[in-house]
């Protein structure tokens, strides 16, 4: 913890201590709150400004090394930043309604079934992303290199529920179609790296639109924290499975890139990173299995999610507190089996792919071609790199 606020504070002192209009300061008094107070430096540039960020003074063009980044591990470092910048964006959103200092609601109360803690792990999930953006760019800056910026592109709707600032988004949360895959594949023997396929926790959830916020306090009903209604639990738990959805994915690819740097220190930034990401994707998938039985349609996105039982009864591929990552194939099935994060290959992670699942997902919904082409520009140049480049 110490030796965190030390590096972050010293990546920050590059950059302007203005605060980004997404990021207000907190009333609450987190273990990590400091995070907010140290802004995104030379990224926050006025909207439409470029959508690359550059160090504001000679001593951010330091190398922390000596070292000049490659090409590659420029390009790898820049797609994540700008990766980082999108879950930072839906995470906001998360935590201005269900986190830490969200107001008293049923949609809180619905996360809550999911776990007592599940305000504070949104906030603190939040912060780590805003750290992960702040370093990323910072990083990049240090290196002579550009950093991103999506500001440009904050053009989308808030939730107009209580809590919500009234701020253009990135993201849209409110006509998800979520993968629930993960969570087979995770409870499977097999890989996707080996041509597995998973069929889908919660398949409601993977067809149609859902929301996975409340989209106004209609949505909020009677606003019962100790009681809300089907209909919140529903966008509550969506909401649960949906955390897991983006943190497994984030797992899967620092992983695939870590496989494309040239530098030990790159790597060293990718594995450790990408090390976050897997404890949220855990921390998330074992509290969306205990989502309660609930069933609701949704006429604004007329669609339905129903959510099963996964703690009883229930084949080993979709038990809920079968949380740890099942031994299953790796590199050969002449192998024995290994307990991994899956999958790992660029066969079927990249960071292409990632742009796509985002777009799949439905996070970018009401986002125009061009924000979509420069993700891709980006993501395609990342995908280019090759170890030792
Ligand atoms: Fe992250
Ligand atoms: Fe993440």
């Amino acid at each position: 913890m110490v030796c965190m606020k030390a590096n972050i504070q010293t990546q920050s002192v590059n950059a302007p201590t203005e605060l980004p209009p997404a990021f207000p300061s907190s009333h609450r008094v987190a273990r990590r709150s400091f995070l907010r107070r140290l802004g995104l430096g030379a990224a926050l540039l006025a909207p439409g400004a470029a959508l690359f960020t550059t160090a504001k003074n000679s001593r951010a063009a330091d190398n922390s090394n000596g070292k000049k980044l490659t090409k590659g591990d420029a390009d790898i470092l820049r797609f994540l930043a700008a990766a980082e910048i999108i879950e930072t964006d839906l995470w906001q959103q998360y935590t201005e309604l269900g986190g830490q200092d969200a107001p008293e609601s049923s949609y809180r109360g619905g996360l809550e079934i999911l776990d007592e803690d599940q305000p504070q792990y949104i906030s603190d999930n939040t912060d780590d992303e805003q750290s992960h953006v702040n370093f990323l760019n910072a990083y990049l800056h240090s290196k002579g290199e550009k950093g991103v910026n999506l500001d440009a592109f904050r053009t989308l709707p808030s939730s107009q529920a209580a809590g919500a600032q009234q701020i253009g988004r990135l993201t849209n949360l409110t006509q998800l179609t979520v993968d629930t895959s993960w969570w087979t594949r995770y409870r499977s023997t097999t890989n996707p790296d080996l041509g597995a396929t998973f069929p889908h926790a919660v398949p409601s959830l993977a067809t149609g639109l859902h929301t996975a916020i409340p989209r106004n306090n209609n949505d909020l009903g009677s606003n019962d924290p100790e009681n809300p209604s089907d209909h919140m639990k529903a966008v509550a738990f969506t909401a649960g499975f949906h955390f897991a959805f983006i943190e497994q994915g984030g797992t899967s690819l620092y992983a695939a890139m870590a496989q494309k740097a040239s530098s030990l220190e790159a790597l060293q930034v990718i594995l450790s990173i990408g090390g976050s990401e897997i404890m949220h994707f855990q921390t998330w998938q074992d509290k969306a299995g205990n989502a309660t039985p609930v069933s609701d349609f949704d006429p604004v996105n007329s669609s339905t999610v129903t959510f099963q039982d996964l703690k009883t009864g229930q084949p080993e591929t979709l038990q809920a507190n079968l949380i740890m990552p099942e031994p299953c194939d790796f590199i050969s099935t002449s192998l024995p089996a290994c307990s991994i994060i899956r999958p790992t290959g660029a066969a079927h992670v990249s960071a292409m792919g990632a742009v796509n699942a985002f777009t799949a997902d439905g996070l970018f919904r009401g986002q125009p071609q061009k924000f979509l082409d420069f993700l891709k520009s980006l993501a395609a140049a990342a995908d280019a790199a090759q170890r030792g480049d």
